[in-house]
C-alpha cells in the first residue's frame, strides 16, 4: 500500500507559536513520551513514505529548524513570512518542494502527536481512490469548541468548513450558516490534497474571516467551486486528532501515549505489573517475558532484554539491560547492563558504566565510567568512578575509587580474581594486579602487583581502661565498668 500510494509531500505546519503554553520553549520542542510533539509528527509524516518532507517555520524559528534539522536531516524547512495563517504556512511549505510537484500532498500539524503513519497511509490510499481533490480528515466531538466545523452535502461530500469564530459570528447576526455552530463534526486540520489543485486555489485564498488569516480551510469551498469533490475521512479513535494547546493537554495526551505503549509492550510478551504507574518513552524496546515492576520509568533509548526484571521504583535513561538481568530500585543513565548481571537495590548507574554478564552492582553503589568485567562484584555501600575492573573480582563493602585529587580525575584499574577487602580507598592513577587482594580499610596509594596482598593499616593498640579515665560518669564508662568487673588495668596492652 505504500508503494502504491506513496504521497509526493508531506507538509507539517509548525509556525503558530502556542501562546497558551506559556512557555520559553515553542510549542513543539514540548516533549511526551520522551519525543518532542515535532518529532512525533515527524516520525508519522516520515512513515506514510513521502518524496519530501517539508516542515513549516516561524515563531523561534531557528530553535525549532535546528531540532528538525536533527530528527530528519532530509526534511525541507520552509519559512512562513508575515502574512498569518494555515492557508499562507501551506502555501510557503509549497513553495519550499518543486515548483513541478505532482501527486498527493498530506498536510499535517506539528502539535497533534497521536496522529499515527498508519492513519496517514489509510488518508492518501483513500484519497487517491476517491478521485477526490481534498480529502479532510474529521472526527466528531461531543465538545467542538474551538474546532473548525465540517458541512456535508446531501451526498455527505464535504462543502465548507467554517471556523469557530466565523460560526459564532453567523450564529449572532443570524446569517445562512447559523447552524454551523451546532456541528458536531470538525476538521482535524489533517488533509490530503491534489498538489496541482493546491497550489492553484492557495493563491486565491484571501483574509476576509474574524481573524484575518489565509485559512486552508477556504480552499475546500474553492474547489467545490470548480465543481471538483471533497471527501472527509472520519476517523473514530480521537485521540489521533487532538492537538495540543496548553500544559493540560499536554499532560492529557502524554497519558495516553504512554498508555498506548506500555499496552503495545504487554501485547509483545511484556508483564507490566502496574501499568498506571509504568511510563514507557516511545524510543524504547523491551523482551518478551521481562516484568516491569511498580513505579518504573523507561525513558528514551533504553533497551532492555528478555527475562529481566526492571523495578519497582526504577528510571533509566538511555540503558541497555541485557537478557536475564535485574535492575530493581535502581537510577540509571546511559549505562550497560551484561547479561544476568544484578543491580540495586539502591544503585545509581552514570554515564559509563558497564557492568560485565553476570556482575553485580549492589546496595547504596554508585558507579560512573567505569567497566566492571564478567562475573565481577560491588555489592555494598560504594562508589566506583573512572575505573577498569577485570573480571571475577570482588570489591569489598565501602570502597571508594578516590578519583579526583581535586583538579583532575584520574583512572584506576584492578585486575582479575582479586578479593579486595572492605573499605578500600583505591587513590587514583592507581593498578592492582590480577589475583591481588588488600586488607580491610587499606589506603591504596601506589601500585599492588599480582598476587599481593596491600596492607597500610597501622597496628592497632588498645588502651585498656580508657572509658572509665576519660569518660567518667558517662553511660559509656558504666557500661565498661560492668563489663571489666572490678577488675581495674592500667598501662597500654598491645594487641
Ligand atoms: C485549525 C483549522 C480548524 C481545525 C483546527 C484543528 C484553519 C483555518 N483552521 O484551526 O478548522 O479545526 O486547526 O486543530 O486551518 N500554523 C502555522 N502558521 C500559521 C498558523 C498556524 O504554521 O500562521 C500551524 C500551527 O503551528 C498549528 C497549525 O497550523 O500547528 C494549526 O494552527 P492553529 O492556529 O492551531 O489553527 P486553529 O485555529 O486551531
Ligand atoms: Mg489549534
Amino acid at each position: 500500500m505504500t508503494t502504491l500510494h506513496q504521497p509526493a509531500a508531506v507538509i507539517v505546519l509548525a509556525a503558530g507559536e502556542g501562546t497558551r503554553m506559556k512557555s520559553s520553549t515553542p510549542k513543539v520542542l514540548h516533549a511526551i513520551g520522551g519525543r518532542t510533539l515535532l518529532g512525533h509528527a515527524l516520525a508519522a509524516a516520515r512513515g506514510a513514505a513521502p518524496r519530501h518532507l517539508a516542515v513549516v517555520v516561524r515563531h523561534e524559528r531557528d530553535r525549532v529548524a535546528a531540532h528538525v534539522a536533527e530528527l530528519d536531516p532530509h526534511a525541507v524547512v520552509a519559512d512562513q513570512d508575515e502574512v498569518k495563517g494555515t492557508g499562507r504556512a501551506c502555501e510557503c511549505g509549497l513553495e519550499a518542494l518543486p515548483a513541478d510537484l505532482t501527486g498527493t500532498v498530506l498536510v499535517t500539524m506539528g502539535d497533534v502527536p497521536l496522529l499515527t503513519a498508519e492513519t496517514l497511509r489509510e488518508l492518501t490510499a483513500r484519497h487517491e481512490q476517491s478521485g477526490a481533490a481534498v480529502t479532510v480528515i474529521t472526527a466528531e466531538l461531543a465538545d467542538p469548541t474551538g474546532y473548525g466545523r465540517v458541512l456535508r452535502d446531501e451526498h455527505g461530500d464535504v462543502v465548507r468548513i467554517v471556523e469557530h469564530k466565523d460560526a459564532l459570528a453567523a450564529r449572532e447576526s443570524g446569517g445562512e450558516l447559523r447552524d454551523a455552530i451546532e456541528v458536531r463534526e470538525i476538521n482535524s486540520g489533517i488533509y490530503a490534497f491534489d498538489a496541482a489543485f493546491l497550489r492553484r486555489a492557495l493563491h486565491r485564498v484571501g483574509t476576509d474571516n474574524a481573524q484575518g488569516e489565509k485559512y486552508l480551510t477556504d480552499v475546500i469551498g474553492i474547489a467545490r467551486s470548480e465543481g471538483l469533490r471533497v471527501a472527509a475521512h472520519l476517523v473514530t479513535d480521537l485521540w489521533q486528532t487532538e492537538g495540543v494547546n496548553d500544559r493540560v493537554q499536554l499532560a492529557r495526551l502524554g497519558a495516553e501515549l504512554n498508555r498506548r505503549v506500555v499496552e503495545h509492550w504487554m501485547r509483545e510478551g511484556v508483564t507490566v505489573v502496574d501499568p498506571a504507574t509504568t511510563w514507557i518513552d516511545t524510543d524504547v524496546t523491551i523482551g518478551r517475558d521481562t516484568v516491569i515492576r511498580p513505579n518504573t520509568q523507561l525513558h528514551a533509548g533504553t533497551v532492555i532484554g528478555s527475562e529481566c526484571v526492571i523495578g519497582p521504583d526504577t528510571t533509566l535513561t538511555a540503558v541497555e539491560v541485557a537478557d536475564g538481568a535485574s535492575v530493581v530500585r535502581t537510577q540509571g543513565e546511559r549505562a550497560v547492563v551484561g547479561p544476568g548481571a544484578t543491580v540495586g537495590p539502591y544503585a545509581y548507574l552514570r554515564p559509563g558504566t558497564d557492568l560485565g554478564a553476570q556482575g553485580k552492582i549492589g546496595t547504596f553503589v554508585e558507579t560512573k565510567n567505569a567497566r566492571i568485567g564478567t562475573g565481577s562484584k560491588v555489592p555494598h555501600l560504594s562508589y566506583v568512578g573512572d575505573a577498569t575492573i577485570g573480571e571475577h573480582t570482588n570489591i569489598g563493602a565501602a570502597s571508594v575509587f578516590v578519583n579526583y585529587d581535586g583538579v583532575n580525575k584520574h583512572h584506576t584499574t584492578v585486575g582479575s580474581y582479586c578479593r579486595m577487602g572492605s573499605d578500600t580507598m583505591y587513590v587514583a592513577p592507581v593498578t592492582v594486579g590480577d589475583g591481588a587482594s588488600s586488607g580491610a580499610g587499606t589506603v591504596i596509594r601506589k601500585d599492588v602487583p599480582a598476587g599481593a596482598l596491600a596492607i597500610n593499616v597501622a597496628p592497632q593498640r588498645n588502651i585498656p581502661g580508657w572509658a572509665q579515665a576519660k569518660r567518667a560518669g558517662t553511660p559509656q564508662a558504666e557500661a565498661a565498668a560492668r563489663a571489666t568487673g572490678a577488675r581495674h588495668t592500667t598501662g597500654e596492652e598491645r594487641a
